[in-house]
């Protein structure tokens, strides 16, 4: 007792500081309680309310990454002190709002205790349609991991070479062995019997197992996406696919789009890890549950390959992509990278090599080039046009062995984001839009509609186009304006509000929003911004090839939005060109593809290198001409017209 007393009395003061430090702390703070669901969280006063609804595990809606500029993360404060900025804007919350105890989350800072309700549309859901197949591109199977089991001469009298020695006469003498497995040698193999299997990434020997465990072998191949993260567990030694997983990147919480976390990023370098840990952690989530769904232990899977658009390959290195942000748009790296999986935290064998998809410029990266080896690209005997349209569009056009590459701003409107009513493709999403006595909207689930996703806006216009109510510059017409020939009850849908008519595709009566949903005046120019700067792109890369859009062999869509498309709306709008329907294949999760194949064949990882040092980077932003292609672009295709400019 004399002993320890006075020590255990200066710990029990440095336990009742800690404690009070903690409670002068959890004073300070204020309890916020979310509804429905009653989940609760302490924040200290001035925390935005999206912050702590994301501490509390409830991830808002943030297209525009907390600027205040698109509307989508509306709650209800029911009681408690909250401080809002009021930013001006379309999306601004309107008095009446206000008075109801409407708040904009991102610029609602917290004051006190709370109790704020979330509204289901608010929400960044988690049951988005993902596309996980794939069009069955096959590959030799020829991974980097391969293993050897060995049964090795012990030492005798006559025979006194070193452990080492022996280990490289039986995996091959150039076979790099690293000092900790060299460390572990000498009694790995005296408990062994001097049996074992080595495992062997890339001409180096990652790992020493007891026994014959040749047949055990696994790799995950990642299409890390800037909304959707897909993972595939494969069997390295059979080549055969065990399960998929997909999830959302628990990077949403920090914006939806790229340039919201960059931008993060560039306002606070801290931010930096927590966006690599948000993505190391997604990708830890998949594996869990891949492994909980097939039995694989975590130090069995030896390789993980990883293809994602630049931003989202450096933020998972932990490399800043705050260059990204500004012209000239540099990159943080542009060959592969080949890394240790403790490196970066992932749950398997942490020496498992972890290969990062090699990029071509700016914003066309990995996901890109993991297309175009899906595709394969280069081996084409026509024209080709790859279009992947995520958050950002791609574009690639390949002929002769020539590539060039572009990335277009296009995706925000097709996911919802800067759509008035628009959303992401979850359930309650019109999907499909069709005129004809009527209108008629599909919406994904069946479920009543609460908005519209990107493929019904590109419908909705296209059909408008169709039966001419909306003319070729993007205006919707006023019911008298519009062809006698129009139906009834279209005509009706066509709304004067303010000075603009509105196409009302759902009336309040029939949508969960109890509000009536409409294709907006506003909607339609930023279809055309989207469609403009995708069209442009192409034609610009199609006149650099010496191409003319009716020269296209084939024309490849790839990612889901591609995959949900309706190909004639989309040639309506002009976003692809017009060539015959019969050209325009769906291609499937592309990068998923490519990811799976470099993870099974080191041919075409080195196939991907070879299409990456081929490709020419065509940065849009400073070619004189993509401005005066874009103000052309702007103007959607007569019915008959090749879209175009030149
Ligand atoms: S308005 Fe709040 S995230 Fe856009």
């Amino acid at each position: 007792v004399p002993v320890h007393g006075p020590r255990r009395a200066v710990l029990c003061r440095r336990q009742v500081s800690v404690l009070r430090e903690r409670q002068r702390v959890r004073t300070e703070e204020a309890k916020v309680t979310f509804e429905p669901t009653g989940r609760t969280v302490y924040v200290l006063p001035g925390t935005k309310i999206i912050e702590a609804a994301g501490r509390a595990g409830i991830i808002l809606q943030s297209p525009c990454g907390g600027q205040g500029t698109c509307g989508k993360c509306r709650v209800r404060v029911m009681s408690g002190a909250a401080h809002a900025d009021a930013p001006a804007g379309p999306h601004a919350l309107n008095d009446d709002l206000r008075a109801k105890g409407h708040r904009l989350a991102c610029q609602t800072a917290i004051n006190g205790p709370m109790v704020i309700e979330i509204p289901e549309e608010s929400l960044f859901e988690h049951r988005q349609q993902v596309l996980v197949s794939d069009s069955g591109a096959r590959t030799e199977l020829n991974p980097t991991v391969r293993k050897v089991h060995f049964s090795l001469v012990p030492p005798s009298h006559d025979d006194d070479r070193s452990d080492l020695t022996r280990l490289r006469e039986a995996i091959g003498p150039a076979i790099n062995v690293p000092l900790d497995l060299i460390q572990a040698l000498p009694g790995f193999l005296r408990r062994n019997d001097w049996k074992g299997t080595a495992v062997l990434a890339d001409g180096t020997a990652i790992a020493l197992e007891p026994g014959d465990t040749t047949p055990q072998a696994y790799g995950v191949a990642f299409d890390l996406g800037t909304t959707t993260v897909v993972g595939t567990l494969f069997d390295l030694h059979r080549g055969v696919e065990l399960g998929v997983d997909a999830r959302l990147n628990a990077q949403i919480a920090h914006g939806d789009d790229v340039i919201s976390r960059i931008l993060k990023v560039r306002e606070s370098p801290a931010k930096l890890l927590e966006l690599q840990q948000a993505a190391v952690g997604t990708l830890n989530a998949i594996v869990a549950s891949l492994r909980a769904s097939t039995g694989v232990p975590a130090d069995r899977i030896y390789a993980v390959s990883v293809a994602g658009n630049s931003t989202m390959q450096e933020l998972l290195c932990g490399c800043d992509p705050s260059a990204l942000g500004e012209i000239p748009f540099v990159q943080a790296f542009d060959d592969p990278l080949v890394l240790r999986a403790d490196a970066l935290g992932l749950d398997v064998l942490p020496d498992a090599e972890v290969f990062v998809f090699p990029q071509i410029g700016g914003f066309v990266g990995g996901d890109t080039v993991a297309g175009m080896v899906a595709a394969q690209l280069d081996r084409w005997d026509v024209p080709v046009l790859l279009i992947d349209i995520g958050t950002n569009g791609e574009i690639v056009v390949a002929h002769n062995g020539k590539m060039l590459a572009s990335s277009t701003a296009a995706g925000p409107a097709f996911e919802g984001a800067r759509i008035r009513q628009g959303m992401r493709a979850t359930a309650g999403a019109i999907d499909k839009v069709l005129i004809a006595e009527d209108v008629s909207c599909n919406t994904i689930g069946n479920r009543p509609a609460r908005g519209l996703c990107g493929t019904a806006l590109i419908d909705a216009a296209a059909e408008l186009l169709r039966v001419g109510a909306m003319d070729e510059t993007g205006r919707i017409l006023a019911a008298d304006e519009a062809p006698a020939s129009l139906p009834r009850a279209v005509r009706d849908r066509l709304v004067p509000i303010g000075h603009e008519t509105n196409f009302l595709l759902v009336p309040a009566a029939d949508t969960s929003i109890r509000e009536d949903i409409y294709l907006w005046q506003r909607d339609a120019r930023e279809l055309q911004l989207a469609a403009g700067a995708l069209r442009a792109g192409t034609c610009l890369l199609l006149r650099r090839a010496g191409l003319r859009p009716e020269d296209l062999g084939a024309v490849l869509l790839a990612g889901a939005f591609g995959n949900f498309i309706r190909r004639s709306s989309a040639q309506r709008v002009g976003l692809l060109p017009r060539v015959p329907c019969s050209s325009v294949r769906f291609i499937g999760n592309a990068a998923s593809m490519g990811a799976k194949l470099a993870m099974l064949s080191k041919d075409q990882r080195a196939y991907a290198m070879d299409l990456k040092r081929r490709t020419e980077h065509v940065d849009l932003s400073l070619d004189p001409e993509f401005q005066a292609e874009f103000a052309a672009a702007m103007v959607f295709p007569t019915a008959d017209e090749v879209p175009c400019a030149s």
